[in-house]
């Protein structure tokens, strides 16, 4: 192994940095975040840097470098962006084996910073070695979508227990053993959704030797179908459960992304397939989680727009069953992104209304007066059939024949289509063209704009 990482404790530090331009500034940051005392040595600088000084954050001596500066410091960083004198600043700390981290020569460096992930107190350092800091920046940002931005918390949560733990179980591996149970708990997701009461009630009951706790349900929003609009939550949440249960609207790609091993149930409902009643799938979801379970219920789009996600919640809140709700791209958003449609715009639509007209007896109450007004966007979530009925009422309420309108079919998949008509023309186009998949129908001014029919 080319270095020796070690964790310093900055604020027992005291910190040269030679230079005051960008580069230095930047290392500066990160070296009082860290805690650290900086002096900094440099004629001029930047303007970042004088205000840290002007706020007694360090202690800048504008002058030039002098051998004996790096006297007396634990650390000294040179960032000049001057070979001549980066190298005699190196050569001062070498000479009186104070550690150099030289920004632009690995050469004269005896330590580098690695790339960090901060989750405080955890911290992930990556380092190459010097060798490639595009790869050490491309791991982070792997490394930044697998940690949740609570893990700090739970690393706090943990070590407010240890000295429990350690007074209740005597054996190590035993002590481990336990450890290792939490983790696989439902605690850490309490920490990380901030219910630390039901953490704490998680944690009692395993250190005392319960049994398996209800499991949390997560309903997560799938977004609308490419799996790249997926939230980093949702990603984490999917990754970790070990029961998915999921709607038609789910895409595959969205679906592979669940653990290989989790259990997967079809729950859809269609209007021409058989449907799982909302009961069943309430049923479902109650089951598992009573089984200690690690539930997830992975709706298309966002669970709270036209999802039924409140309905499900209810049943959860009414059993004690602890939830949580992971938002998602709703179609409406994820169509018009993938169309180049602006929903609102200055000029055309100050308003945008997501409307929906699917109702329990299959009639529509919406307030169609409203509806036909100009100057805003209706975004309709429903199947084509309707599609044409509904237009059918916006006229006969006064609506513009002319009003541009967008049909946006299999919306953010690969086989997206866009089809683009006007409100009187709508009728004819859903005759004529065999459109498939789930349509998300744009009305309004903006529904001329944004990329070329597709189609
Ligand atoms: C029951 S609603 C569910 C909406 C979902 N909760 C959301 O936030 O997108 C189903 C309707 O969403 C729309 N929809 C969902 N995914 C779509 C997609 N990929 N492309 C176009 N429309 C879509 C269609 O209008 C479909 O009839």
């Amino acid at each position: 192994m080319a270095g020796l990482p070690l964790t310093l404790r900055a604020e027992e530090l005291f910190i040269l940095v030679v230079g005051a331009g960008a580069v230095a500034f930047r290392k500066i940051e990160r070296l009082l975040r860290a805690g650290a005392t900086v002096r900094v040595i440099a004629p001029d600088g930047i303007e970042a840097v004088s205000a840290l000084a002007s706020d007694d954050r360090i202690d800048w001596r504008r002058r030039a470098f002098r051998t004996d500066d790096v006297d007396g410091s634990d650390l000294v960083v040179a960032a000049t962006g001057v070979a001549d004198v980066d190298r005699a600043v190196a050569s001062a700390c070498r000479a009186r084996k104070i550690l150099i981290n030289c920004v632009d020569s690995l050469e004269l460096s005896t330590v580098t910073f690695p790339s960090i992930v901060d989750r405080d107190p955890v911290t992930v350092a990556i380092s190459t070695d010097g060798t490639s800091p595009t790869l050490a920046r491309y791991i982070r940002t792997r490394i930044e979508t697998m940690l949740p931005n609570a893990t700090g918390a739970l690393a706090r949560f943990f070590g407010g227990k240890r000295p429990r733990v350690k007074a209740t179980i005597d054996d190590v591996a035993a002590r481990q053993q336990f450890w290792d149970d939490v983790l696989a708990s439902s605690v850490p997701d309490d920490v990380y959704r901030g219910d630390l009461a039901r953490a704490e009630a998680g944690f009692d009951r395993l250190l005392a030797g319960g049994g398996v706790q209800t499991g949390l349900v997560s309903l997560v929003g799938a977004g609308p179908g490419d799996p790249d609009l997926l939230t980093l939550r949702a990603l984490r949440t999917l990754q970790r459960a070990e029961v998915v249960l999921y709607d038609n609207l789910v895409s595959a790609g969205v679906l592979d992304l669940a653990r290989r091993d989790a259990e997967r149930i079809y729950v859809g409902k269609r209007r021409d397939f058989p449907s799982t009643r909302q009961e069943s799938i309430n049923d479902l979801l109650v089951e598992h989680a009573h089984a200690g379970r690690r539930v997830v219920r992975l709706k298309g789009g966002d669970p709270f727009i036209f999802g039924r996600g409140g309905e499900e919640i209810e049943t959860l809140n009414s059993l004690g069953i602890g939830f949580e709700v992971i938002p998602g791209i709703t179609a409406a958003l994820g169509c018009a992104a993938y169309a180049g449609i602006p929903l609102t715009h200055r000029d055309m639509a100050q308003s945008v209304r997501f409307v929906t007209g699917h109702l329990s007896d299959d009639r529509t109450n919406l307030d169609w007066p409203e509806l036909a007004k100009p100057d805003q966007t209706l975004v309709i979530y429903m199947g084509l059939a309707s599609i044409v009925r509904l237009c059918a009422e916006l006229l006969a309420h006064g609506a513009d024949p002319e009003i541009p309108l967008a049909i946006v079919s299999r919306g953010t998949l690969a086989d997206q289509v866009v089809i683009r008509t006007t409100l009187e023309g709508v009728a004819q186009v859903v005759a004529e063209r065999e459109i498939k998949g789930p349509t998300t129908t744009i009305v309004g001014r903006v529904a001329s704009l944004g990329i070329a029919n597709t189609a």
